[in-house]
């Protein structure tokens, strides 16, 4: 039996559909990359912004198809859009068989055997509740892991809707975390990512004293060779967290620390609750305690109230900090959010001129950064063959940068050394020169 997963919007939902690929195996399928083939089919959705929910609706209308062709198989949609909007899809596509939330993943086994008793469409959605079990998921790749250590956030931040989908903050306990980390590490895990919307409150709602860096401090004692987190939240990014970053080799040296706006009041009407000058004073503390230290942003422009002079301290932000890379975004609003009722709206013109803006000046310093890599002997952990030229393979640096290089496919899943020879606008092109 063959199931299909799609998955979109970020790593938590990446995380999710490796916990959807375990259920599934559970209950005999194996994952197929085809849509024809697949049984069962899985759209794991993402609500954070709008351009992703309409591209979402394009794809469930384009299964009603599949399902005309097989009224067998069986189409599910879960995810943070499921959740959000579940009356809407049940409405719009009575086609779609099961349509389940962020909280009923580890349920999702007994719905499909449910759905293949009765005839009507389910709908199983927990607003509140908490399934993980971390050692209940398939990954992708046999020596890259994500492990979540907290779910849900508390911040309001005024155009975001992952507190309304995803609830309040929830930490994982350390000690199952740790467990966690130990196995993954047993099982040849060479690169972990540590999960959480707001890595810097892991914790708070734990009642101990263990914290985000005392936390990382003990997994990376471990001794995994790259230990990574996301996402921090700029004003809770702690002097300590530069510490054990700085002190623990294998902590890798990238950040992503999502400046979302370059101007104080944007930032306020934002909710945020740092000013550009906090903001600076983070990126300060790292970059003068971390050697080579990679900061990756997420930044948004046209936010209601934006204005020509607001743009400008993103721009001159950009310029100041020289982000490694940044994930650009236009503003849209998410029903339920403050910013949605919030009046002075940027024009779409005036939006995708800023945006058409702001991504040029980041990409030239992304190639510019990458340009400085040239002639460096940096490590990578190889990961696949290149899906832009499979002559080629290709590994992460440590700040997640791709390196492709020659070499025979034995050295995929393992640490290399590689010579960067040029950087491209997105990549760099390497010489394999040692294997670890
Ligand atoms: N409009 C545009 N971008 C958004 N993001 C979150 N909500 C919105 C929205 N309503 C962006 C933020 C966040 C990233 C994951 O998505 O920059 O950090
Ligand atoms: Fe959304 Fe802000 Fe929470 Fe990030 S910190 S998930 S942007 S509310």
């Amino acid at each position: 039996m063959k199931a299909f997963i799609r998955t979109f919007g970020c790593q938590m939902n990446e995380y999710d559909s490796e916990r959807i690929a375990y259920y599934l195996k559970n209950e005999g399928y194996s994952l197929s990359e085809s849509l024809d083939e697949a049984e069962v089919i899985i759209f794991n959705t993402c609500a954070v912004r709008q351009k992703a929910k309409n591209r979402l609706y394009g794809h469930i209308g384009s299964l009603k198809r599949l399902k005309q062709k097989d009224p067998g198989r069986i189409i599910c949609v879960g995810g943070c859009t499921a959740q959000n909007l579940k009356d809407t899809i049940q409405k719009d596509f009575p086609f779609v068989d099961i349509v389940f939330g962020t909280y009923n993943i580890s349920e999702i086994g007994q719905l499909i055997s449910k759905k293949k008793r009765v005839k009507q469409a389910i709908c199983s959605i927990k607003e509140q509740g908490f399934d993980y079990r971390l050692e209940q998921s398939e990954r992708p790749l046999p020596f890259k892991a994500y492990l979540p250590i907290i779910s849900g956030c508390n911040n309001f931040c005024s155009y975001c809707i992952v507190p309304f989908v995803r609830g309040r903050e929830r930490s994982l306990s350390a000690d199952d975390i740790i467990n966690e980390a130990c196995r993954l590490s047993r099982k040849g895990v060479l690169d972990i990512t540590l999960l959480g919307q707001n890595v810097n409150s892991y914790g708070n709602d734990l009642g101990s004293d263990i914290d985000f860096s005392s936390l990382l401090e003990r997994v990376s004692r471990i001794g995994i060779e790259r230990v990574r987190f996301m996402t921090s939240h700029p004003k809770d990014f702690s002097q300590r967290l530069v510490r054990v970053i700085r002190d623990n080799d294998n902590v890798v040296n990238h950040i992503h620390l999502p400046l979302q706006s370059g101007s104080d009041k944007v930032l306020e009407k934002m909710n945020r609750k740092y000013t550009l000058r906090h903001y600076l004073s983070v990126v300060d503390a790292i970059k003068s305690n971390i050697c080579n230290c990679s900061i990756t942003t997420d930044i948004i422009v046209g936010f209601p109230g934006e204005e020509e002079e607001d743009f400008e301290k993103t721009l001159d932000a950009v310029k100041k900090i020289r982000f490694s890379r940044a994930f650009t975004f236009i503003y849209s609003p998410r029903e339920g959010t403050a910013a949605a009722e919030m009046e002075e709206l940027v024009s779409p013109k005036l939006k995708k001129d800023w945006f058409g803006k702001l991504v040029s000046l980041q990409n030239r310093i992304t190639y510019e950064e990458n340009k400085k890599m040239e002639g460096k002997q940096l490590k990578a952990l190889v990961e696949c063959k290149s899906p832009k030229d499979d002559s080629l393979l290709q590994g992460r640096l440590y700040d997640n940068t791709i390196v492709l290089f020659a070499s025979p496919e034995a050295v995929i899943g393992k640490m290399v050394d590689v010579k960067v020879k040029k950087a491209k606008a997105f990549y760099l092109i390497g010489e394999l020169v040692g294997i670890h």
